[in-house]
């Protein structure tokens, strides 16, 4: 089959990954979670004892370079079959710790690194490539940054309340409001300091999945796929 290149961008709880999944899935393409990618960075730099929940982690120039470096020689795996992803760093499989809370936490330190992104948006390049440009790639600036030529590009939104209660049920229903609010609204706020995913540019399609359940939102997604061949 031909190429076929599918963006999707979003804030965190709006669905992006499993809706991703599920359209990858559907549509024989590989999936590739960029968000998988910061989060193994994050993961290798604190492996490396960065302290990157220094409260001057981002005025911290030293830090801030340690930070490219580690992304520079970040020996990292990723498995984009979306039947079974995997995420391998140094011959490690840390595929399930990079969910963990404390990454989640320390994760903006390394996204708003402006030269670390760089680092990663040429591998997810790459990786895009490799697939013979058939593939699913989401994120928050795929749309516009890593792959503003793919076939379709779509912005998965959903209202805060949506998204913290998609978070909270992710995880359990173990985490507080305040919990909740710190790890979706708080998180974005901190990472659309860099790049803009709460808007859709120019030429990007929004699908909003607030009213819509979890197959209506695939399906919404696939439509707009569709309709961009
Ligand atoms: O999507 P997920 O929550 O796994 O992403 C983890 C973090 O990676 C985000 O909070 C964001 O800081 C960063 N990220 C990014 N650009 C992307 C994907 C993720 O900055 N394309």
């Amino acid at each position: 089959d031909g190429e076929l290149v599918v963006a999707i961008d979003g804030p965190s709880g709006s669905g992006k990954t499993s809706v991703s999944r599920a359209v990858a899935r559907r549509l024989g393409l590989a999936f590739l979670d960029t968000g998988a990618m910061y989060r193994a960075l994050t993961w290798y730099c604190l492996d490396s004892g960065l302290d990157l929940a220094a409260a001057t982690a981002a005025a911290d120039e030293k830090l801030a370079s340690d930070v490219v470096e580690a992304a520079v020689e970040l020996p990292l795996i990723m498995g984009l079959d979306p039947e079974h992803e995997t995420v391998e760093v140094d011959g490690q499989d840390i595929t399930a710790v990079i969910r963990d809370p404390r990454i989640s936490a320390a994760v903006s330190a390394v996204a708003t690194n402006t030269a670390a992104r760089a680092v990663l948006v040429e591998r997810q390049r790459r990786l895009i490539e490799q697939t013979g440009r058939r593939v699913v790639a989401e994120g928050r600036d795929i749309t516009t940054v890593v792959a503003p030529d793919a076939t379709a590009r779509i912005l998965l939104t959903a209202s805060p309340e949506a998204r913290m209660g998609r978070r909270g049920h992710q995880l359990g229903g173990t985490q507080t409001d305040a919990d909740l609010h710190r790890q979706v609204v708080q998180r974005d706020a901190r990472d659309s300091t860099v790049v803009d995913f709460m808007t859709a540019a120019a030429g990007v399609t929004t699908v909003d999945s607030t009213e819509l359940d979890f197959a209506q939102t695939v399906d919404a997604v696939i439509d707009v796929i569709r309709a961009s061949k």
